[in-house]
């Protein structure tokens, strides 16, 4: 018996006992983790496609992890953070949802030195043409400043319609941008795209991001196309009659059965028409 308890305990002694945490091998995949906010679920719905296409963790809603954001955050090689746009006419906290207390607050204390980010941003690329998805440009700049490696940068290419975007750098957006309120048979396919781009370039793996990958550190103002023709007045533009009201953005409420129209050049202007 005092044999077998001492051969039990003899390992301890080995030097390898603590042996170190073990070492990716070329086969094992990166942890990544798709966490996002939303006021109305649209940025949720494109979340679950990127985590479906990548097959990563969550998507995980971001108010859920207010206090506890760098042991979320340290779990994982690579994150996938998502934004609406809301708070049109705001330079800052503009995406509506509670990354806005996180920015300035809890975010500002995290190290994120040499974390591999990619944003991805959500907005209504006709009705607010001018401001197209723009609190992503926040979103990218908060974590850049926090040391993260920021990957997932796009081409602003001829499928987008919008005029102007501050997550937009020359012809290049800071992430991927979609539109589920104009273009949401397009959200699939830019996902797919976007991801293989991701896993290609060796997102979550470590080290620096390839050259010319993420969107330039000085933003420079995108080149403004020529402004979109000035929606007429909501309630003319009512009294003609119809259901939606061109270059106004509705929202219907089956509840209210009211359909709210919101002017696209300040997102504050609202009209309601009542069911009849
Ligand atoms: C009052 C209001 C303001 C908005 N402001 C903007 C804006 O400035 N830029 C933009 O691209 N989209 C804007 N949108 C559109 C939302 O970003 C879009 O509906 C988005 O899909 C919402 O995402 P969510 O469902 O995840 O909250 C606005 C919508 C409303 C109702």
């Amino acid at each position: 018996m005092k044999t077998a308890s001492l051969l039990l305990l003899l390992p301890c002694a080995s030097p390898f006992a603590f042996s170190p945490p073990p070492l990716r091998t070329s086969s094992s995949l990166p942890a990544v983790a798709v966490f996002f906010g939303t006021s109305t679920g649209n940025t949720e719905d494109v979340a679950s496609l990127i985590c479906a296409a990548y097959g990563c963790a969550g998507p995980f809603p971001i108010d859920e992890h207010e206090g506890s954001l760098a042991d979320d955050f340290s779990k994982y090689d690579g994150l996938i953070v998502g934004t609406p746009t809301w708070n049109t006419g705001a330079d800052s906290e503009r995406s509506g949802t509670a990354w806005d207390e996180l920015y300035y607050g809890e975010m500002g204390k995290l190290e994120l030195g040499g974390k591999h980010v990619a944003v991805f941003g959500l907005g209504d690329s006709e009705g607010y043409a001018a401001n197209y998805a723009d609190a992503s440009g926040e979103l990218f700049e908060v974590f850049e400043k926090r040391g993260a490696v920021m990957f997932g940068g796009t081409d602003a290419d001829g499928s987008y319609v919008h005029t102007a975007s501050k997550a937009q750098r020359g012809g290049r957006f800071v992430g991927l941008m979609c539109d589920q309120m104009n273009q949401e048979e397009l959200s699939e396919g830019r996902v797919d795209k976007w991801v293989k781009e991701l896993k290609a370039k060796g997102f979550g793996e470590g080290g620096e991001a390839p050259a010319g990958e993420a969107a330039p550190a000085a933003a420079e103002p995108a080149a403004e196309k020529p402004a979109a023709a000035k929606p007429a007045p909501a309630p003319a533009a009512a009294a003609a009659g119809g259901g939606r009201i061109k270059g106004w953005t509705a929202y219907r409420s089956d509840e209210k059965r009211s359909t709210m129209y919101v002017n696209p050049e300040n997102g504050r202007e609202a009209y309601y028409v009542q069911d009849k």
